[in-house]
C-alpha cells in the first residue's frame, strides 16, 4: 500500500505497521447534502460516539462486521468510514491481513485507535473524507464499508473512488440502511440493544437513504463494477452487496 496521490486530509499514513496511530484534527470537512443531515452526522459520529459505540455493542452487530470482512479478500483491506472500529477489529482480530480504517470524524478515530491499542492490534488509521481517498490506483484487494455509503452526500463518486483504489480481481463490500420493511420482531429476539440500534439506524437513514438491494446492486455497477449481487441482513433492516473491478 502506498502513501496517497491525494492525500490531503490525512494525518497518518496508511502502510504504517507501528500499532494504532495518534490522529491529530486536521483541516477540510466533508461536503454536507443539508443542514438537518449536516447536523445529525456531526452529532452521532461526534459528541455522541460513545453513545454510537455502545448502541451497537451487540452480537448482531458484531456478526454482521465478521460476515462483511470475510467476503473480501486481503491482504490488503481498507474499512471505510472505520467509525470506533467495531467492524474492522472485529474482523483484524481473526486474520492475517493488513487493514487499514478510514473516517473523517476525528472523535471516531481515536476511539479506533483506543480499542485497537487495547487489543494489542496494529491499526493503521487515515483521516479522510471517503468521496476522496487517499490511495493510489489498485493499492488495494478489498474495501469494507460498514452503514457509511448511505451517509454520503455523494455516494457515486465515493464508489468511483472504491472502484479506481481496488485492484483487477479486488472486491468491495458494502452493508447499507434497508428501504423495505424489517422485521421488529426478528431484532427484538436480539435484545434491547439490537432493537435499539436498528431503530436508531432507520431514523438515521430517514434523514439521509436507503437502499434495497437493486439499487445498491445498481449504485455499485454504475462505478464500474462487476459480478454484483446482494441479500437482506440484520432481520432486514439491513442489505449487503459485493462486487469486483474487472480483472
Ligand atoms: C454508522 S458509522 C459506521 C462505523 C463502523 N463502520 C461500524 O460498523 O461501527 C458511519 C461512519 O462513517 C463516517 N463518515 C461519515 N461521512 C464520512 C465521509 N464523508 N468520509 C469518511 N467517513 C465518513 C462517520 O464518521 C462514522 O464513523
Amino acid at each position: 500500500m502506498h502513501e496517497a496521490r491525494r492525500a490531503t486530509r490525512t494525518s497518518a499514513r496508511p502502510g504504517a505497521t507501528t500499532g494504532a496511530t495518534e490522529l491529530k484534527a486536521t483541516s477540510g470537512s466533508p461536503a454536507v447534502s443539508g443542514p438537518l443531515a449536516s447536523a445529525s452526522r456531526a452529532l452521532a459520529f461526534g459528541f455522541a460516539a460513545p453513545a454510537y459505540a455502545f448502541l451497537t455493542a451487540h452480537d448482531a452487530w458484531r456478526a454482521s462486521c465478521r460476515a462483511l470482512g470475510e467476503l473480501v479478500p486481503g491482504p490488503r483491506v481498507l474499512d471505510l468510514g472505520v467509525g470506533p472500529g467495531a467492524s474492522v477489529l472485529e474482523v483484524a482480530v481473526r486474520d492475517g491481513r493488513v487493514h487499514v480504517g478510514l473516517d473523517v470524524s476525528h472523535r471516531m478515530l481515536q476511539r479506533a485507535a483506543h480499542r485497537a491499542r487495547a487489543r494489542g492490534l496494529a491499526l493503521p488509521l487515515v483521516r479522510a473524507d471517503a468521496m476522496v481517498l487517499p490511495f493510489r490506483d489498485g493499492a488495494l484487494d478489498g474495501v469494507t464499508a460498514h452503514s457509511v455509503i448511505y451517509l454520503l452526500p455523494d455516494p457515486a463518486a465515493a464508489l468511483a473512488e472504491v472502484s479506481r483504489v481496488l485492484r483487477p480481481g479486488g472486491r468491495v463490500a458494502l452493508l447499507e440502511p434497508r428501504a423495505s420493511r424489517p422485521s421488529l420482531r426478528g431484532a427484538w429476539s436480539g435484545g434491547p440493544r439490537y432493537l435499539a440500534s436498528m431503530l436508531l439506524w432507520r431514523a438515521m437513514s430517514r434523514l439521509h437513504s436507503r437502499f434495497d438491494e437493486r439499487s445498491l446492486v445498481a449504485l455499485v455497477e454504475a462505478a464500474g463494477l462487476v459480478r454484483a449481487r446482494a441479500w437482506p441482513v440484520l432481520a432486514g433492516f439491513g442489505v449487503v452487496t459485493v462486487a469486483e473491478r474487472a480483472a
